[in-house]
């Protein structure tokens, strides 16, 4: 198997919290020194090894302003994970960013608070500050948008990821304001995980699942029964992207 896709780890988010198509190889409940981090499964796929992690838990136990960001970003990287592939239930808000659409984000805006959004605490833990202008790996984004293009997918090429702090979904006057900062997709999940993925030198890029129009967006109220029908659709095409990914490392 090879060591490139063996680097390669896939966090589930919202509708993806397994993954029964991997063949499970091994599988760990790591303790780290922030606490117990999510279940991850080193799996193989198509003859290619990926550890795969769902963000909220086994049975998406843990809402997204409880997940423990910075024990499941270090047990990752205890694992040897190199290159991080995050999946984001989100909303639309860009007009041609509407349900079932796939998009890799070129940037975020994290309106999230509360949340232990950094390794360097100060004090023995040090202190630093990361480059952050651009928040997901740039050569990690164009590899996955190559494997995109070579294979006919219209994956959105960029866009501005709101992570808000939830768990209730946005009123339409945030998705107005989100609107007006220049975001094009909500999401709840996106910080402090970028982050913690870049100060612990983790090539991280997030691919958003568009799985309702934003607050306010649409005529149609927004209910957990269309985003799950939708999630279920889109989680097909996103283990199909992956599968595409493996292939091509
Ligand atoms: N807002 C925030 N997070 C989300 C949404 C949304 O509309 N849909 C899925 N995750």
């Amino acid at each position: 198997m090879g060591i490139d896709s063996a680097s390669l780890a896939v966090v589930g988010g919202s509708g993806f919290d397994d993954y029964p198509e991997l063949n499970c190889l091994d599988s760990f409940e790591l303790d780290t020194p922030f606490g117990r981090a999510a279940p991850i499964t080193l799996g193989e796929l198509g003859g290619k090894a990926l550890l795969f992690m769902p963000r909220h838990g086994p049975e998406h136990k843990v809402p997204p302003h409880l997940i423990n960001y910075r024990a499941n970003i270090w047990a990752l990287r205890e694992q040897g994970a190199g290159r991080v592939l995050a999946v984001n239930a989100v909303g639309g808000i860009r007009a041609d960013f509407g349900p079932g659409r796939l998009v890799i984000p070129d940037q975020l805006i994290d309106y999230t608070y509360g949340r232990d959004h950094t390794f360097f605490t100060g004090a023995g833990a040090g202190v630093a500050h990361v480059e952050f202008d651009q928040p997901y790996d740039e050569a990690w984004r164009n590899t996955l948008l190559a494997i995109a293009r070579r294979n006919g997918w219209d994956v959105g090429e960029g866009g501005v990821l709101a992570c808000t702090q939830g768990p209730r979904l946005e009123t339409a006057a945030e998705i107005r304001r989100l609107k007006n900062d220049g975001c094009d997709l909500v999401g709840m999940t996106g910080m402090p995980e970028a982050v913690l993925a870049r100060e612990l030198g983790l090539a991280y890029a997030s691919l958003a699942v568009v799985v309702n129009w934003a607050g306010g967006l649409s005529a149609q109220p927004i209910t957990l029964e269309t985003v799950f029908q939708q999630l279920r659709t889109s989680i097909i095409d996103v283990k199909r992207f992956i599968a595409l990914l493996l292939a091509s490392l």
